[in-house]
């Protein structure tokens, strides 16, 4: 019996080491940063909370430090967060990110300032409920672009002037800002940020851009506003995945943005490993609310191997390719720490594990982050 067991942990280590030779390094970044990892290339972000940046959340904010030189606050410089009420504003949270990042060395990613959802009910009525004129809408805009892009202008490196406008098929969605202002809603935000925050960058986010038509979309918005002589530096793209992400699409938007002279960021990186249970709305709705069912969450305990394996390809596909563009795409940002922060595990359907990160529920990097390490290296 013990011979059994002393073999089986022979095999194991053996089984290990062989692990770790083939992909030419121990697997311990323990030591090293990610971020510096990449750093030849593009800068490594990821999606932050209230709770890291103060500290509350400890393993976290000791990930964050450690691995990544960008920040994105996940819901803290949203709208409805900033400007609860009209003329009112909380910078509470903004305010712990800006000091966290200045004390740690890392670049701000301002996120959102035009966008149709996080908003306050107030913004787009009157006092007796009544639908605003453009004239009201546009001046809202104006002032509270000009209060937080204007009060973080020497801080925020780039901010996501606008999200989501458009629909997949690269027609303008339909939207409050659409319909009471008109589509040059978008030319005024751009405008205003570029007046407000004349050093910041000034990009347009959305999903989906891999979808050719969508990325026709956002490419012609860009078009226009530098026709019209309104700065805008380049296109993030969120990535909110699957396993199998559309890379050979993705290469083909990429180039179409580069080739445009335009800036490439993927934005908001994650992958689920779950069935998304609705195929056909596949993308980053936040208003999607399936219900819940048992059958789309398989890995309440913990994941699968095969879901490992089929994770850490994907992963290391898309990270091929970013490496392979690294010239022209400035930043990756992964959206959330660890797994048990990500929002993939309320959305689409809530009350789902998921594991869409590089970090697990135990703050540990996962296997395949080894594999991510070496790309710089083997290209
Ligand atoms: C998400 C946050 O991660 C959640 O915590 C929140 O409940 C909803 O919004 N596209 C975006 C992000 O631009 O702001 C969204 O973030 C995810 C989709």
């Amino acid at each position: 019996m013990k011979n059994i067991k002393l073999s089986v942990i022979m095999f194991g280590c053996m089984f290990i080491l062989s692990c770790s030779i083939k992909s030419g390094k121990i697997n311990d970044i323990s030591n090293s940063s990610l971020a510096d990892v990449f750093s030849e290339g593009f800068d490594l972000g990821v999606a932050v909370n209230r709770n890291q940046m103060l500290g509350i959340e400890k393993p976290q904010q000791q990930i964050v430090s450690q691995h990544f030189n960008a920040l994105t606050p996940e819901n803290d410089m949203k709208w409805s967060t900033l400007q609860p009420s009209e003329g009112s504003f909380d910078f509470t949270g903004a305010d712990a990110l800006i000091n966290y990042a200045a004390e740690n060395n890392k670049k701000i990613i301002g996120h959102v300032l035009v966008w149709h959802q996080q908003v306050p009910e107030w913004l787009f009525v009157d006092e007796q409920g009544k639908q605003v004129t453009r004239e009201v809408l546009l001046s809202r805009m104006k002032s509270h672009i000009f209060e937080v892009a204007g009060r973080y202008k020497n801080q925020i490196y780039g901010w996501d002037v606008v999200n989501e406008a458009l629909n997949d098929d690269g027609s303008l969605r339909e939207s409050k800002w659409l319909e009471i202002i008109g589509e040059d809603f978008i030319d005024y935000a751009f405008l205003y940020a570029s007046q407000a925050a004349p050093n910041a960058k000034l990009y347009y986010n959305d999903y989906n851009l891999f979808k050719q038509e969508k990325i026709t979309g956002a490419l012609t918005i860009a078009e226009r506003l530098k026709r019209k002589g309104i700065r805008i530096d380049g296109i993030g793209a969120q990535a909110h995945y699957g396993l199998n992400p559309p890379v050979a699409e993705l290469e083909k938007t990429i180039q179409r943005v580069i080739s445009q002279q335009l800036d490439f960021m993927i934005t908001e990186l994650d992958i689920t490993v779950l069935k998304f249970p609705e195929p056909e709305k596949m993308g980053a709705d936040v208003s999607l609310n399936v219900e819940y069912a048992e059958e789309y969450n398989p890995y309440a305990e913990s994941m699968s191997n095969e879901a490992l394996q089929a994770l850490a390809q994907s992963y290391i596909d898309l990270f091929e390719l970013f490496w392979k563009y690294r010239d022209h795409i400035s930043r990756v940002t992964l959206w959330g720490v660890s797994d048990g922060d990500s929002w993939r595990n309320y959305w689409p359907m809530q009350g789902r594990v998921d594991y869409p990160l590089l970090f697990d529920r135990a703050y540990q990097a996962k296997p395949f982050v080894q594999d991510l390490i070496n790309i710089p290296q083997s290209q």
